[in-house]
């Protein structure tokens, strides 16, 4: 039987301006396109996962407004389940302002709305989902309180948890000994760690620091450099795919809802990472979060 993943994290609507240049304090730069997509990290990645081939839930909050019926629309097409995404009646659904420069680099602000009130009740409601899940996808786009309170159900459900610890933020210790997977990209592992990742040897060092806290495997996302594995018996560094890059939004999310189905699959570390690697480099060549992801068909 296919093993599902239970996705659990922010839906926003992006609004995206593509400049020449990001604008400096006090500045204003007159922009190209303007355009809305579908964002937050936990729906990009459920999309991504569903488009890869997953079978996945959605648990997650957003308002009860455009925003949000749009955004549900769009999971339903993408075959996702929606039972568990919740409505409220009291806070949009978050928007994030992305500024897209022309090297394809982004930078943005997000106001959560609905995404801070996704509390741990909900996620007792939605526990058929997790229980009938292996594999659980997380991020940090929610309210910390929920995540700890869905790695700690999860692990005791002896699922399979996968932390996107984005964006960053620190997190409670004893977090670390239930987490399967830790996928922080450069940055992010410079907060968790305090090591710096400039090189194989500095990844290696930060990996140590995860896996000494009870984090079964790491992967450390490099950006165009690829990807770094590391867990107490392997070792492996996965190259990027060469793209020409026209918006790294949700390359982050795509590697992520890529892995969970790669692991969903059984598939083994390096063939999962070369097809997480190979759907974000598909990402990254177009515009938008949610518009850039990938089909399975695509990679195929
Ligand atoms: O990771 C990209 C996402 O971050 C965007 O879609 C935006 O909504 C922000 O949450």
């Amino acid at each position: 039987m296919k093993e599902i993943i239970a996705v659990v994290g922010s839906s926003n609507t992006d609004l995206v301006f593509q400049t020449p240049k990001f604008p400096q304090p006090g500045e204003t730069v007159l922009g190209g396109k303007f355009v809305t997509f579908a964002g937050g990290k936990g729906a990009n990645q459920a999309v991504a996962a569903a488009r890869l081939g997953g079978d996945v839930y959605f648990i997650a909050r957003v308002g009860d407004d455009g925003f949000g019926n749009e955004a549900i629309k769009g999971f339903l097409k993408d075959t996702i389940n929606t039972e568990f995404v919740f409505k409220d009646k009291d806070f949009p659904t978050g928007v994030a302002s992305i500024v897209v420069n022309e090297k394809g680099q982004n930078s943005i602000v997000v106001a959560p709305g609905a995404n801070n009130h996704l509390i741990p009740e909900n996620i007792d409601t939605a526990i058929s989902a997790i229980e009938k899940s292996s594999i659980v996808l997380v991020q940090l786009e929610i309210s910390l309180e929920t995540v700890k309170y869905v790695i700690n159900k999860s692990f005791s459900l002896k699922k399979r948890v996968i932390l996107n610890p984005a964006p960053a933020q620190k997190i409670e210790e004893s977090l670390y000994s239930k987490i399967f997977l830790i996928t922080p990209n450069e940055t992010e592992t410079e907060l968790l760690t305090g090591v710096e990742v400039t090189d194989e040897i500095s990844a290696s060092k930060a990996a140590d620091i995860f896996l000494s806290k009870g984090v079964e495997n790491v992967i450390i996302t490099l950006g165009e450099k690829g990807a770094y594995f590391k867990n107490k018996t392997e070792e492996l560094i996965v190259a990027a795919k060469k793209v020409a890059v026209i918006d790294t939004t949700a390359a982050g999310d795509i590697f992520n809802g890529a892995i969970a189905v790669a692991l969903a699959e059984g598939k083994k570390w390096k063939e999962a990472i070369l097809f997480a690697n190979s759907a974000s480099a598909i990402g990254v060549s177009r515009l938008g979060a949610q518009a850039s992801v990938p089909y399975k068909c695509e990679l195929e």
